[in-house]
C-alpha cells in the first residue's frame, strides 16, 4: 500500500499497561465531539514484551494509527524506539506522544508543556522569579525540572529523600539545578517563588511532611502535579499560610492539546467545562 498519511489520519491510542484508569479517553473523547471531527482516541492495554513489536505495527501502518500517547510503563522504551525523537523527549529519555509521518515514528514529550500551560493559564507571571523548588526526584519530576529551568528560573532546587536520584537529576539537567536531601526544604523555600510537589507523599490519605511557605517570596505560587486529591496537603497547607495555588489537574489536560492538534490538525482548548468533566468522573470512578 503507498504511504498516505491519509489513510491513517483520525484514528488515535493511548497505550499503557495497566490502561483502564486513563482519562485520556474522556479528554480528547470530549475534543473530538465539540470540534465535530470523526475521528477516534482508544485505550490500548500493551504488555511490556509486546510493545516493540506495536511500536512496529504503527510505523508500518498496519495499526491503522497516525498517533498516540504512551503511559507507564512505557514512555522510556517509545522515545528509544521512535525514529525521530525530538530535543525535549530526548534530554528526558522519555516519550508521552507519537506521530507517524512519511514511514517514520516521530516522538515527543509534552509534560512539561502541560505544566507550564497550566500555570500560563492560572497564574500568569508565574515565572517572574529567580528560584524554584521541586520536591522529589522520580520520573515525574523530570519534565517539570526541564520545563521550570527552560522558562528561565535562574536556580532549580530539587530535593528528594534518596538524595543520589536528585543528584543524577541535577547532573542531567546542567548547571541550573542543584540536588538537596529532604533536610534543606526549609532553607532553599526561602525567597522562592514557585514549589512544586512531584512526590507521592500525601496522596490516599498519607502524612505530608509540613513546610513553612511563608517564607517564600511575595506572589509565589504553590503548585502540585498530584490531582487526587485536587486540595493535596501540600497545597491546602500553602492555603492557610495565605500563599497562591494552583492544582495539578490542568496539567494532565494542557499536556493532551499538543498530541490533539498533531493528529486531528486542531488545536483544541482547555476550558472549564472540560476540567468539571474530568471532576466529576474522578468523584463517580475514584
Ligand atoms: P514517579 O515516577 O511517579 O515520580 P517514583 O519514581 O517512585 O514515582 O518517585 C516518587 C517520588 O516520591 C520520589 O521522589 C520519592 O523519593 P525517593 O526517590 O527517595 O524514593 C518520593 N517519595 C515517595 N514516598 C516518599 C516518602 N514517604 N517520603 C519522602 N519521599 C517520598
Amino acid at each position: 500500500m503507498a504511504d498516505s498519511r491519509e489513510t491513517f489520519v483520525n484514528h488515535a491510542f493511548v497505550a499503557g499497561y495497566p490502561i483502564k484508569h486513563s482519562r485520556s479517553p474522556l479528554i480528547h473523547g470530549h475534543w473530538l465531539e465539540q470540534l465535530g471531527l470523526s475521528g477516534s482516541y482508544e485505550r490500548i492495554e500493551v504488555e511490556p514484551a509486546n510493545f516493540p513489536q506495536f511500536m512496529g505495527s504503527l510505523k508500518d501502518g498496519s495499526s491503522g494509527f497516525c498517533g498516540g500517547n504512551v503511559t507507564i510503563p512505557h514512555k522510556e522504551i517509545a522515545c528509544r524506539l521512535a525514529d525521530k525523537p525530538d530535543e525535549l523527549s530526548t534530554e528526558l529519555g522519555a516519550a508521552n506522544t507519537l506521530w507517524r509521518e512519511n514511514g517514520l515514528i516521530w516522538a515527543t514529550n509534552t509534560d512539561g508543556a502541560g505544566f507550564t500551560a497550566n500555570l500560563d493559564d492560572l497564574a500568569p507571571g508565574w515565572e517572574k522569579a529567580e528560584r524554584a523548588v521541586i520536591l522529589g526526584a522520580g520520573g515525574a519530576s523530570r519534565a517539570v525540572i526541564q520545563a521550570v529551568r527552560d522558562r528561565g528560573f535562574r536556580e532549580v532546587h530539587v530535593v528528594n529523600r534518596t538524595v543520589a536520584r536528585a543528584r543524577e537529576l541535577a547532573d542531567r539537567f546542567g548547571e541550573k539545578v542543584h540536588a538537596h536531601s529532604l533536610d534543606a526544604l526549609a532553607e532553599v523555600t526561602v525567597g522562592a517563588g514557585l514549589f512544586v510537589n512531584t512526590t507521592s507523599l500525601g496522596m490516599d490519605g498519607e502524612q505530608a511532611p509540613t513546610i513553612d511557605f511563608s517564607t517564600m517570596r511575595d506572589g509565589a505560587i504553590v503548585t502540585d502535579i498530584v490531582y487526587v486529591p485536587l486540595r493535596t496537603p501540600f497545597l491546602r497547607q500553602a492555603e492557610e499560610q495565605g500563599v497562591a495555588t494552583v492544582d495539578g489537574l490542568g496539567m494532565l489536560l494542557h499536556q493532551a492539546a499538543p498530541g490533539f492538534e498533531r493528529w486531528f490538525g486542531v488545536r483544541p482548548e482547555v476550558d472549564a467545562k472540560l476540567r468539571q468533566m474530568i471532576i466529576d468522573d474522578m468523584e463517580s470512578h475514584p
